[in-house]
């Protein structure tokens, strides 16, 4: 990450008109500053790393590579929208990995949340840089840095995404979105063309799924996670809940309690639903969300998701609970 400073002048990015103009610009910048070399980007589908792609890929087409690591802890259909969006819409150079295998088999029976994430994010750097190993010719490293990211370097907030990439690699950095705040992040990349599910995107944690998928993670409990959490964005999408409510997830805890399904006893796992609001992470309030509402995603997750036989509401704030589980 390069330190850079906003200029007290720069008029803050809300219109189409003032987003075209800003890529147009950095159109330029890029063009100037890579010339005819190649650019690697490790693409999340996160918002920053995917208004990146796109904006460079409007630069310098396939002068761009795209990684994009599955560590198959993404929420369902993600990594199937990264490849349609990048390389069939846009016609991007993008390499996929599809790492989970190698993830998950790293992760079995470790509970210790730090610890997992530890795996995760360390386990993500070698896989991009097996990855870019394999690769000739590149000179530049592309990141989806934004003015937050350069203001929070201090120290004060430890940065801890998993696309956190060493900064010894012996390449320039090209971060055309880093003067940017994530509001103006987002009208970029609907001024680019990218689908609202990408641009209006709820934060999601670098090691993803991971710690949502509680104590250690059984590819059975994730994939009853993945299923009830999709139940649970589709139910938000439908009820208008999506746009307004900061953040939602599904956890799936490693106990079960007894049920009984089809006349039989049926042992499962609770789904915790989380929905809460905040500004800055720091503190965060609960979502209020109708009981009909509630009582709807639990008919479904309980009826269409294997494994879990009850939803439970998380109803603590932060502080005491944290946003995530772990
Ligand atoms: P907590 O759980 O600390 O979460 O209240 C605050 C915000 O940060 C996200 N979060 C993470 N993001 N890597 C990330 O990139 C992580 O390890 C991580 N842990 C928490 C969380 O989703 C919430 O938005």
């Amino acid at each position: 990450m390069q330190i850079i400073k906003r200029p007290e002048d720069m008029a803050r990015i809300t219109t189409k008109e003032l987003a075209d103009a800003f890529i147009a610009e950095q159109i330029e910048a890029v063009r100037a500053q890579v010339g005819d070399k190649k650019v690697l980007l490790a693409l999340s589908g996160g918002v920053d790393s995917s208004v990146v792609a796109a904006l460079l890929i409007k630069a310098i087409g396939k002068q761009l590579v795209c990684v994009h690591v599955n560590h198959g802890l993404m929420r369902k259909g993600e990594s199937e929208q990264v490849i349609e969006v990048f390389r069939n819409q846009l016609d991007a150079n993008l390499i996929y990995v599809d790492a989970t295998d190698r993830f998950l088999d790293l992760l079995a029976g470790v509970e210790e949340p730090e610890k997992k994430r530890k795996i995760i994010g360390g386990e993500f750097i070698k896989v991009f840089d097996e990855e870019s190993a394999k690769l000739e010719g590149i000179s530049f490293l592309a990141q989806g840095t934004i003015y937050p990211d350069i203001l929070e370097s201090d120290g004060v907030k430890a940065h801890h995404n998993v696309g956190g990439l060493p900064e010894d690699m012996q390449m320039g950095l090209v971060e055309p979105v880093a003067l940017l705040y994530k509001d103006e992040v987002r009208v970029v990349g609907k001024a680019l063309g990218l689908p609202d599910e990408m641009v209006f995107r709820q934060p999601f944690p670098g090691p993803g799924l991971g710690v949502r998928c509680l104590g250690a993670i059984t590819r059975d409990r994730l994939h009853a996670l993945r299923e009830a959490d999709a139940i649970l964005r589709e139910e938000f999408d439908k009820c208008g809940l999506a746009g307004k409510v900061w953040q939602y997830f599904i956890a799936v805890p490693d106990f079960k309690s007894v049920g009984v399904k089809d006349g039989k006893r049926y042992e499962g796992w609770p789904a915790i639903i989380r929905a809460v609001n905040t500004v800055d992470a720091m503190t965060a309030t609960i979502e209020e969300i109708p009981y009909d509402i509630l009582h709807h995603i639990t008919n479904r997750i309980t009826h269409e998701v294997d494994g879990i036989n009850r939803v439970l509401l998380d109803l603590t704030p932060k502080p005491i609970g944290t946003i995530e589980w772990e």
